[in-house]
């Protein structure tokens, strides 16, 4: 780990000029030691052990180290063993929220959430990069947008209006905390599922089992210049499952009906058991049976605080452009 964060001076001092207090101190898959994550958000440092592990560590020697070195005060450990409870290991009760901030944002952080982020995915900072400089006027669809921090980034990048869809109402609340802390205009949640709300926007008709779920929300149709696609590996729901390894088109396809001309479409996958290659073929393939092949395509590589073993990394954010 300290020479982990050794490695991270240099950027370490960009990350503080730009106002950026939220990294991956230690990335164990590709540093040494699979199973293990140390993280910065503000003044809290977050230590995640996934595997059963005997680590000879003094949680009040990493705690005075991190205050330190890294000059953050307070640290968190969770256990998260796969098919476990997640077991908070210190200290006896988790803080309360903190606020930290990238590139001069600020996001509301949670050491309580049982999740494995504590409301803001670090390695995601890649794709908020390039939203931030390149939203000018763009009316922008985040989809799956989960505590808002891409449609946040978006209108920080001139985002003329950012529509977040998801649905859990527990995270867009967060989505709104952290909008309103950034004195955010142009925000809006939509507390539904993705579905639904993509064939609306493209001016498809709700299955007729949107009979039977009186709640759906209606959306007029509307075309959006950027789509960010952010959904998880797989989840279930009443109007089809999620499923990025098997079916990523079913997402991708309304959103290429929605899009403007000249749109843009960041589509991510995370999972790694799809390769670069695969995803890409995949979104190509469903492009031009569409009717709407890409103009180009590239790939948004998480940043330095995620050192990759290879050049394919888990996370895949694939940048396409549509004429
Ligand atoms: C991986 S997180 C997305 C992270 C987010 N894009 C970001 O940049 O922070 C997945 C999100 O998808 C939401 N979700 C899962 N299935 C959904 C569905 N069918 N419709 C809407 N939201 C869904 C979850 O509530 C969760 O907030």
């Amino acid at each position: 780990m300290r020479q982990a964060w050794q490695r991270r001076q240099a950027d370490a001092l960009a990350w503080r000029q730009q106002k950026t207090d939220c990294y991956r101190i230690f990335h164990g898959t590709t540093e040494g030691i699979p199973g293990v994550s140390l993280d910065r958000y503000g003044p809290m440092v977050l230590l995640q052990l996934f595997r059963p592990l005997v680590l000879d560590l003094d949680w009040d020697y990493l705690e005075r180290w991190c205050q330190e070195q890294v000059g953050a005060t307070q640290l968190v450990v969770w256990q998260r063993r796969p098919g476990q409870r997640p077991q908070l290991l210190y200290p006896e009760q988790a803080p309360e929220p903190v606020w930290a901030q990238e590139m001069g944002q600020q996001f509301k952080i949670d050491a309580h959430h049982r999740g494995q982020d504590p409301h803001l995915f670090l390695d995601m900072r890649c794709a908020r990069r390039y939203l931030r400089h390149h939203c000018q006027g763009a009316r922008v669809l985040n989809l799956f947008s989960y505590t808002c921090a891409s449609g946040i980034a978006a209108e920080a990048g001139g985002a003329s209006q950012v529509m977040n869809v998801d649905f859990s109402a527990q995270a867009l609340r967060r989505g709104e905390e952290n909008s309103e802390a950034n004195g955010c205009k142009r925000q809006h949640f939509c507390c539904e599922e993705v579905y639904p709300v993509i064939w609306q926007l493209a001016g498809r008709p709700l299955p007729a089992r949107a009979r039977k779920r009186p709640q759906t929300r209606r959306v007029p149709v509307r075309q959006y210049d950027l789509v960010f696609l952010d959904p998880p590996a797989l989840a279930k729901g009443y109007f089809g499952a999620v499923d990025v390894k098997h079916d990523y088109q079913s997402l991708f396809k309304p959103c290429l009906e929605l899009l403007a001309p000249g749109g843009r479409i960041l589509a991510c996958n995370n999972l790694a058991g799809v390769s670069e290659a695969d995803f890409r073929q995949t979104l190509e393939r469903c492009a031009q049976k569409a009717g709407r092949p890409t103009e180009r395509i590239r790939r948004l590589l998480p940043e330095s605080d995620f050192p990759a073993q290879d050049s394919d990394p888990p996370l895949k954010v694939l940048l396409c452009e549509f004429a």
